[in-house]
């Protein structure tokens, strides 16, 4: 008789994080996200850091880890172009689309993805959802603003709330805060993207569509799927 043990979430981050350095090019400087799941991808990068010239991070906490590791990071600015960007999500539907910023990270996630011919999300199977919007939508926002975004956002039939630590407002690496909003579904990302980011204060939507996957690799039970996504 054969008996199967489910792999925990954990070791399903582990297994996709170890899975992307396939698409990481020797010799060049490769976009890193944020995350639990990411953290996973840089503790297997460093196994192959002689291979690469560093990599451009998404967050303070990734560019600590990855320097701790031995990692070159350089600034966004230094480079013109990334061969691929990898990084989480919290969501990812059927088309690419994702809904990111549980680790408040948004934004720079954003600006490294924009640098990057291919996102590759990395995921355990928990994050693939049929329609946008059962996580709490992040939204990185200019304190002043927040009240006023939070009721467009109330209009909208959502509910913001402020994103707190310790009963303080969280701080993300711009020094700005995170509104967290519930029950939105997000039928339409792409529209949905461009018009809340088009909100005055508004730094940036946790909604990655124009920046979508081009490869999604889940970590199942089966083990891991490749998913691959036409760009929109
Ligand atoms: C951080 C992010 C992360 O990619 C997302 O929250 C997924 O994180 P994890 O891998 O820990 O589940 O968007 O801002």
């Amino acid at each position: 008789m054969t008996t199967t043990t489910a792999l925990s979430q954990d070791e399903l981050k582990t297994l996709v994080g170890r899975a992307a350095l396939e698409y990481v090019l020797p010799g060049g400087i490769v976009g890193v996200g944020t995350g639990s799941t990411v953290d996973r991808f840089i503790d297997a990068l460093a196994e192959i850091k002689d291979q690469i010239v560093g990599a451009v991070s998404s967050s303070v906490a990734s560019t600590r880890r990855l320097q701790a590791l031995g990692i070159a990071v350089f600034d966004a600015n230094e480079v013109e172009s990334l061969p691929v960007y990898i990084d989480g999500a919290d969501e990812i539907d059927g088309n690419g689309h994702m809904l990111k910023g549980g680790g408040a990270a948004l934004t720079r996630e954003k600006i490294v993805a924009a640098l990057a011919s291919r996102f590759v999300c990395i995921a355990d199977a928990s994050k693939r959802v049929p329609t946008l919007g059962r996580f709490p939508l992040p939204v990185e926002v200019i304190p002043m603003a927040e009240k006023h975004i939070a009721r467009r956002f109330a209009a909208k039939g959502g509910q913001a709330s402020l994103r707190l630590v310790g009963g303080q407002p969280l701080l993300t690496d711009n020094g700005q805060h995170i509104l967290d909003v519930r029950g939105l579904w997000i039928t339409d990302p792409l529209a949905f993207e461009s018009e809340i980011n088009q909100w005055p204060g508004v730094v940036t939507a946790g909604v990655f569509a124009q920046h979508k996957a081009s490869v999604c690799l889940l970590g199942t039970a089966q083990g891991v799927k490749t998913l691959t996504y036409p760009s929109s």
